[in-house]
């Protein structure tokens, strides 16, 4: 008797593992096409992938929190990641939010060659938003993680199709970096950032864009940051809402001999807080990344809730909507996560490092967004690299900063942000 129930057990338990091990494979659950041209395209996710995933979601074990630590200070508030699994079991709608996607953006698949160390082919969605003004410069957007083009989701028509016929219009051309959202992850190492800087270049060419500008932000300010070393002429433009330059030997002997500005103080005090307490995750992206992913290829909750840590720190008290944040993890986690957490790894490469490049001529714009109401004041200015330190790394010719919206403006203050491209491309019709 117990041998034919520890039997029939293992039966049962080889077909869930089976079945576990297919819709967990790295298969791209959302058939891109295989095109060499740009050509239409649909979001059309496989439902095995999303049924699989809300089962594990209903089987999220929730952590038990402890008295005296406060919220966000070891991780996000246990309650906070229930209340999302039990929104996400009962309320979310992948189907849904695929439709609104699909509807709201024109979307398009192709596949440019690969270059230097990456030489495979890189398929590659994007949406593209054309403006129909004469004077529209085409801009490409280069978004970070955990985003997916979705980051730009409240810019995109605004910046294509002005309110005010007057205003700058843009040529939107937003993509999925490859292993985020619906471009398909790079098949082997070295798919760095200015291999990313090559395909995007390519991309930008077989639409017709010899000329263009960037907007970058996050990992896709290192794209932006190659892309203006290797691709000088096509560039009118490089706009980034991000800069991170951590301190070197020298500056940290003269801070220590009092002898750095006010301004370097408070982005020397603020950069060491995020690295000392709140850089963790980058350190295992960038060491360790498939020992991290494979847990979190298992968790869609967990998956969410390592995500949620850092938006929460650094969104300046931004309100997400629980659909929001689901989404952006799903899109992350479709792919499988290991796709795009690995990308740190490239980034970091020393052979990849942008600090230190020749300054090109290209015009370049930095907008830096402060970030009062996380709940860790002094990461308030840990986005404040003092403008000395930009002038000696790139041609700024402009330079604005805004006290709030923090790391994702053109999510929590799209109006501002739009402002401040429209105002520094505009120079450059
Ligand atoms: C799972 O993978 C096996 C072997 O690759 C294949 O034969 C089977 O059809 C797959 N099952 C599903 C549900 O995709
Ligand atoms: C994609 O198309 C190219 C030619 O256009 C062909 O060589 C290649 O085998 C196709 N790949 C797949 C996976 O179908
Ligand atoms: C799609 O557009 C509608 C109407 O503007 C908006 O409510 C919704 O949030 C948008 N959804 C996405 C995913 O962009
Ligand atoms: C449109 O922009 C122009 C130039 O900045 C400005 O003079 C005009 O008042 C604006 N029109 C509206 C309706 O805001
Ligand atoms: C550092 O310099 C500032 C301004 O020159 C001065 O007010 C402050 O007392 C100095 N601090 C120390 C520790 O020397
Ligand atoms: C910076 O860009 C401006 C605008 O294109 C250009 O006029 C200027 O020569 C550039 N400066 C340098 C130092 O490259
Ligand atoms: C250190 O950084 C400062 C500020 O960017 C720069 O002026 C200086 O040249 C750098 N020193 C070295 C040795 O790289």
């Amino acid at each position: 008797m117990r041998n034919c129930l520890f039997a029939a057990a293992s039966l049962s338990l080889a077909a869930l593992v089976s079945a576990t091990t297919n819709a967990t494979s790295e298969l791209p659950y959302f058939f891109p096409p295989n095109a060499t041209s740009p050509q239409k395209y649909e979001i059309s996710v496989d439902s095995l992938i999303i049924d699989e995933t809300l089962q594990k979601v209903k089987l999220f074990r929730p952590s038990r929190s402890l008295d005296g630590v406060p919220d966000w200070e070891d991780g996000p508030p246990p309650s906070l990641i229930n209340d999302f699994a039990s929104y996400w079991s009962k309320d979310y709608d992948w189907f849904a939010v695929q439709d609104q996607i699909n509807k709201n953006f024109s979307h398009y698949a192709t596949t440019v060659p690969g270059s230097r160390n990456y030489m495979h082919p890189i398929p590659l969605h994007f949406v593209h938003e054309p403006s129909t003004s004469p004077n529209a410069i085409p801009l490409l957007l280069l978004h970070g993680w955990p985003s997916t083009f979705l980051e730009w989701q409240h810019v995109i028509h605004p910046l294509a199709h002005p309110d005010n016929s007057s205003d700058q219009s843009f040529h939107v051309v937003a993509v999925d970096l490859p292993g985020y959202g619906f471009s398909p992850a790079p098949i082997s190492t070295h798919l760095g950032p200015r291999e990313m800087g090559d395909a995007f270049d390519a991309l930008m060419k077989q639409l017709g864009y010899t000329k263009y500008g960037v907007q970058s932000t996050d990992l896709g300010w290192w794209v932006g940051m190659w892309m203006v070393q290797d691709h000088t002429d096509s560039l009118i433009g490089h706009s980034t809402d991000f800069w991170l330059q951590a301190p070197n030997a020298t500056v940290l002997e003269k801070y220590a001999a009092n002898q750095t500005t006010p301004e370097e103080n408070e982005y020397i005090v603020g950069i060491g807080e995020f690295e000392n307490y709140h850089a963790g995750y980058m350190a295992i992206h960038n060491t360790k990344p498939l020992q991290l992913s494979i847990a979190m290829s298992d968790s869609p909750v967990g998956f969410l809730a390592w995500m949620l840590q850092l938006i929460t720190i650094v969104s300046d008290g931004y309100e997400y909507t629980k659909e929001e944040l689901i989404t952006r993890a799903l899109t992350l986690y479709i792919p499988g996560a290991y796709s795009n957490i690995r990308s740190y790894k490239e980034v970091f490469y020393p052979s990849n490092s942008i600090y230190g490049l020749p300054r090109t001529t290209v015009p370049t714009a930095v907008t830096e967004w402060g970030n009062p109401d996380n709940p860790f004041p002094l990461l308030k200015n840990a986005q404040k690299a003092p403008l000395t330190w930009l002038q000696e790394a790139a041609n700024i010719t402009f330079f604005r900063q805004h006290d709030h919206c923090a790391h994702f403006p053109a999510d929590t203050c799209p109006d501002e942000w739009v402002v401040d491209v429209r105002e520094f491309f505009s120079q450059h019709v």
